[in-house]
């Protein structure tokens, strides 16, 4: 394979629910930890990540919530308004044209806009300089779940297409060249290690089409691991079916093992059919000490699990 530079960019999608704001919080601390400035960016609405930190969130202004690691939760509405006041540099304009009732519902029926104008902000954190240089070395987004996250990277070459030629066409062309650039982008899916979260990432890897090129590595969230090996238990079976509720422990024995080999089976099968690498992340909630609700700290530990170099990221 040829060895290629990390990217810039990088977007964490999946499935709902997955772990996919866990993935980018754990990748964005570790890039932050080897002193890059790192902005990570919420896009699926609620604006979760300042809370973790112990801080109060300032929505689409950067906010500083670790050392080396900024976020900011981005809207289409902000987004949106944020580029017709650059466009336009006045933004009682952008009142009157954008916010009125004419106007609003028109906005809201281009096809791809609201996707595009975020993709558009990220260009724009992409393109930020401070001192002559950029001013983030890498931009994490938590992108919205699947479906609509493959829109979302669709969606500036979808508005080309639909503009063909004006400043509208060239601003997206701009912004397609990095997000559609494998030397600059890179796409990490997330998913759960089972059989049916892996069906369906394959499927989606399918669907990438242009994207294809972007994906760099799949994420297997919530592993859970063996307590004993196969062998280990067939030893000791004998001797806890003597003891009261030794059958039961066999029993729960038996079935991590083989909820084990269904992972790595799981893993086996994304690993074929989607050739990049997989990644497994451990369920931090069946530890030796279990955790309901993961703080920065469990966060930090995850993203040290992260092999970057493997993923080229
Ligand atoms: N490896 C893990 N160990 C323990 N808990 C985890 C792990 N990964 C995720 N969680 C927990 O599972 C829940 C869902 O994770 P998360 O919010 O990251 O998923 P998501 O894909 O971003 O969800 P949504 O689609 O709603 O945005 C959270 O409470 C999170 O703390
Ligand atoms: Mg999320």
């Amino acid at each position: 394979m040829i060895p290629r530079t990390a990217p810039r960019v990088v977007l964490v999608t999946g499935k709902g629910g997955v772990g996919k704001t866990t993935v980018a919080v754990a990748l964005a601390l570790r890039y932050a930890e080897r002193g890059l400035s790192t902005v990570l960016v919420e896009t699926a609405g609620a604006e979760l990540v300042p809370g973790i930190f112990g801080v109060e969130g300032q929505g689409y202004t950067p906010t500083l919530v670790a050392p080396g690691l900024w976020t900011l939760r981005l809207t289409p509405e902000e987004a949106i308004e944020d580029y017709v006041v650059q466009q336009v540099r006045f933004r009682r304009l952008y009142s009157m044209v954008f916010k009125n009732r004419v106007m609003g519902p028109f906005i809201d029926a281009v096809p791809g806009l609201h996707d595009a104008v975020q993709l558009g902000k990220i260009f724009d954190l992409y393109r930020e300089s401070l001192g002559g240089r950029p001013r983030w070395d890498r931009i994490v987004v938590d992108a919205p779940a699947t479906g609509h996250g493959l829109t979302m990277l669709g969606s500036a070459r979808a508005l080309m297409d639909l503009t063909r030629a004006g400043p509208l066409h060239d601003g997206v062309k701009q912004v397609q060249d990095v997000i559609g650039d494998p030397q600059r982008t890179g796409v990490l899916l997330v998913t759960l290690p089972e059989s049916l979260p892996v069906n369906e990432t394959i499927e989606l890897g399918a669907r990438l089409g242009e994207s294809r090129a972007l994906l760099r590595g799949v994420v297997l969230n919530s592993a859970v691991s063996a307590p004993v090996t196969a062998g280990e238990l067939r030893l000791v079976e004998a001797g806890l079916s003597t003891l009261p509720g030794g059958e039961e422990v066999a029993r729960l024995a038996a079935r991590r093992l083989r909820q084990v080999a269904a992972q790595e089976g799981a893993a086996a099968r994304l690993q074929a059919a989607l050739s990049v690498p997989t990644v497994t992340l451990p369920d931090l909630r069946w530890g030796d000490a279990p955790i309901d609700r993961l703080g920065a700290a469990e966060l930090s530990n995850l993203g040290g699990l992260l092999p970057l170099a493997e993923l080229g990221l």
